[in-house]
């Protein structure tokens, strides 16, 4: 792989060890992946920092590299961690909370932005053509897909490594000319009345190229969704979305046009337990966004309180304080807030025997993870499962 000088100084360990085995560990995958070069980053995005999923061995390796203060030569954000930092949710157990702040300490400490979220372009939306390491799927793909910006699947220690150097190796997603849509998937219109969830699950399943994505005008949560499902059942990273994608940033070369039907996609819609059975209803898989929200109050308005279940909403502890006036009036209506967490990525305070959410990717890991019975609906149907 060739090397600028500055890379080969950090290479050999002139500006400390962490420095050089960070390069190094990039170097390596890169050069396995048949890269000749490295390219700058903006913009860091490191995932696999939830305790309950790293546990000690990952919690050792941060602090490792934290115990020489390095500090991240780009802009760094942090996806959520294992405990709610809101500390009001009945939801989400904090069992790990001193082991998180440990983790939480070295990525902050290195200069980590603390958003604690899934959707790291809330806080910086990137722009077309701009060259990232970002770890999460669902944060890749949005990334690449909706705004057009060039990022592959980075794992935790990956994006981590590029945080601190500044690089990231060239190659997949990095180059226009493998950023090319062989497939044209439509939605029939049943299927488009339909929560977008059902598509992506589908899509992930049974496509491997890269898709052209015909959709209808939708909000951003449903968007978001579609991606994030499509990265959780299968390996993609990018779908261009029809008069979404910034036009400059992929090319077409359509083989095959797929017509998506509802009989396609019935197995992902659960059924309801019987009334004896315990319910959660999940919104927030990636992480909800203020318009997301602003949809739910209008839904929840004419209700009091739940009748069945809980109602589970996740996002960014940000958004939660600049919203502040919805978070009391979501608290009101006795919604279970857990801010920079998810439950796929923590502990549960107790087992439900079903879950009920928009999301196809927390559809996805929560009946492997927690072992729970799961459906995909819209938000209203949600909201009315739980509170009518
Ligand atoms: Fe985010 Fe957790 Fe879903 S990290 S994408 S809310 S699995």
């Amino acid at each position: 792989m060739y090397l600028t000088p500055f890379q080969e100084r950090m290479l050999k360990g002139e500006f400390g060890w962490v420095y050089a085995k960070a390069l190094e560990i990039i170097v390596k995958v890169g050069e396995a992946l048949g890269s000749d070069r490295l390219v700058e980053i903006t913009h860091a995005h490191v995932s696999g920092v939830s305790y309950s999923n790293i546990g000690e061995p990952g919690l050792e390796f941060l602090r490792d590299f934290y115990r020489e203060r390095p500090r991240f030569r780009v802009y760094t954000t942090i996806n959520p961690g294992c405990v709610d930092y809101g500390m009001l949710s009945q939801v989400i157990d904090n069992k790990y909370f001193s082991k998180q702040a440990l983790i939480d300490e070295a990525l902050v400490g290195m200069g980590g932005k603390p958003v604690f979220t899934c959707i790291p372009y809330y806080h910086r939306p990137p722009m077309p053509g701009e060259h990232l390491a970002w770890g999460e799927s669902s944060a890749v793909i949005f990334a690449n897909s909706y705004f057009g910006a060039r990022t592959n699947r980075e794992g935790g220690p990956l994006a981590l490594a590029s945080a601190l150097t500044g690089f990231t190796y060239l190659h997949g997603l990095h180059s226009l000319e493998n950023r090319v849509a062989r497939v044209l998937v439509e939605l029939s219109p049943l299927i488009d009345n339909k929560p977008l969830s059902l598509a992506g699950l589908w899509i992930g399943e049974n496509i491997r190229d890269i898709p052209v994505v015909k959709i209808r005008e939708k909000p951003l949560h449903e968007i978001k969704a579609l991606l994030a499902a499509m990265a959780a059942s299968g390996s993609h990273a990018l779908a261009v979305l029809d008069g979404i994608t910034p036009r400059e940033t992929y090319k077409t070369e359509i083989e095959e046009t797929i017509t998506l039907e509802p009989s396609d996609v019935e197995k992902y819609v659960g059924e309801l337990p019987g009334l004896g059975g315990t319910v959660l209803g999940y919104i927030g898989c990636p992480h909800t966004h203020p318009e997301e929200l602003v949809a739910l109050k209008r839904l929840l308005e004419k209700y009091r309180e739940p009748r069945r279940g809980k109602l589970l909403v996740t996002m960014p502890p940000e958004l939660a304080s600049t919203y502040s006036p919805l978070m009391k009036f979501l608290l009101s209506r006795k919604v279970d807030i857990a801010l920079g967490t998810c439950p796929v990525v923590s502990v549960l305070k107790k087992k439900y025997d079903y879950m009920l959410t928009n999301s196809g990717k927390a559809y996805f890991y929560m009946r492997k993870i927690h072992g729970l019975k799961a459906g995909i609906a819209g938000l209203k149907e949600i909201v009315e499962s739980i509170y009518a």
